[in-house]
């Protein structure tokens, strides 16, 4: 029997998988988007180098099942062969669904990826139900599903209310995903992960997601911004998520079904962070100018008109995507994780410094290596290697 993941070859992704590959014995069936294995195995490598190394790689190939298919696929089945969705159909005894657009910008990457590959998944999900029966669905989600707020504590039961405005598409179709998993697999032990802003390691500087790290660099950077200097930001590292949900996934019975991964009440307010990396860097904290925010995104907006060459037009379109989750000041629990999990996240403050100077240094790309040759016996796309 095998768990059946989404999403393995992205950032969160990859976490959760090669944790479970670490910590747990069973399969790993990952829906992988590739033209055939050989391809499947080199995205599967450029995710997994940020964990682990080509030879323990190649050995945790041995408990890797890939299943090419694509969640906007126009064939049935999300586009998985039919022979083997017929196996994964029999194999699969529980799914983490991680998978997702996150194009802010994108109602229609939105709508394809998250509303009809969720529905797909869940497809999968209830033929393993009525096959052999499925342990738990873990659907991986997102604050976003809270709406906009301001100035808010946010809790898990509550978080969703269908008559409060959505951020970006991002974030509503995100809500109406975890509706489906609700409404749809009603008799399936469900758990519902809603990550806050997910950045960095807690561990050590290195990332392979940039997005969220480069607004932050530019914000860092600016001489004043636009922000409360009290204002609180929701900033989690990955190695908390991701463990959170390896951890909760495998659990007999989880305590609660929705959990926000998120620093809750510990998170830091935006003059603690400023003051942590200026301690760090030896530049001077910008100055804050919370009455600015509309002036603000106006220039934003106006630099957005910029040909997409210009140095300016990245920092603009990420400042216009991510300024609403910087400055509305809103937190989410995390009671419930911290008690189950029996830890709290780092604060960002601890770490905050070292990522900036990292993603600046490799200026915001992770130096991917190249898959090595295979050791003797093992290929990449060997029979031995094929789905079974
Ligand atoms: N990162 C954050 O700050 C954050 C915060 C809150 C919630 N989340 C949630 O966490 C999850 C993972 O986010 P992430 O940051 O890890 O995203 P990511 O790095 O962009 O990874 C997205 C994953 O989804 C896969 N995918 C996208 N479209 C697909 C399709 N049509 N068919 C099959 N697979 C597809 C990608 O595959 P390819 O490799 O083929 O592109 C990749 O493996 C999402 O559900 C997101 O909503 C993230």
């Amino acid at each position: 029997m095998s768990i059946f993941i989404t999403g393995a070859t992205g950032y969160l992704g990859s976490y959760v998988a090669s944790i479970l590959l670490d910590t747990h014995k069973d399969r790993l069936s990952l829906l992988v988007r590739g033209r055939d294995r050989a391809q499947a195995v080199d995205k599967l490598w450029r995710a997994f180098q940020l964990h682990m190394d080509a030879k323990k790689f190649y050995e945790s190939l041995a408990r890797i099942d890939f299943v090419l298919g694509d969640l906007t696929s126009e064939a049935p089945h999300l586009g998985i062969a039919p022979d083997q969705y017929k196996k994964l159909v029999r194999s699969t005894d529980s799914v983490i669904h991680i998978a997702a657009s996150l194009n802010r910008k994108s109602e229609k990457a939105c709508l394809n990826t998250n509303l009809r590959g969720t529905l797909g998944v869940i497809k999968l999900a209830q033929d393993a139900n009525a096959t052999g029966g499925i342990r738990r669905f873990s659907h991986v989600s997102t604050v976003a599903v809270a709406g906009q707020r301001d100035r808010e504590t946010v809790q898990e039961d509550t978080a969703i209310d269908w008559n409060r405005s959505d951020y970006d598409p991002y974030g509503r179709t995100k809500k109406f995903c975890e509706h489906m998993v609700r409404e749809l697999l009603p008799d399936v032990p469900k758990t519902f992960f809603r990550p806050s802003i997910v950045m960095g390691d807690s561990r050590r500087v290195e990332t392979t997601q940039f997005d969220m790290v480069r607004a932050f660099c530019v914000l860092a950077d600016l001489p004043a911004v636009p922000v409360r200097p009290d204002a609180r930001l929701d900033i989690v590292h990955a190695d908390f998520v991701a463990s959170a949900i390896a951890t909760l996934h495998q659990k007999k019975k989880t305590a609660h079904e929705i959990y926000h991964l998120s620093s809750g009440e510990g998170a830091k307010t935006a003059i603690e962070i400023a003051t942590a990396l200026a301690g760090a860097t030896g530049k001077s904290p910008p100055r804050f100018l919370p009455g600015m925010e509309k002036p603000f995104s106006g220039l934003v907006n106006t630099m957005m008109n910029l040909p997409k060459a210009n140095p300016l037009f990245v920092p603009a379109s990420l400042l216009k995507v991510f300024l609403p989750y910087v400055t509305y000041d809103t937190v989410f629990d995390n009671t419930r994780v911290c008690k189950e999990m029996g830890k709290a996240p780092v604060p960002f403050t601890e770490y905050a410094a070292p990522l900036y100077r990292w993603a600046k240094g490799v200026n915001f790309e992770y130096p991917y290596q190249p898959l090595p040759a295979a050791p003797k016996g093992v290929s990449r796309g060997s029979k031995s290697l094929e789905l079974r």
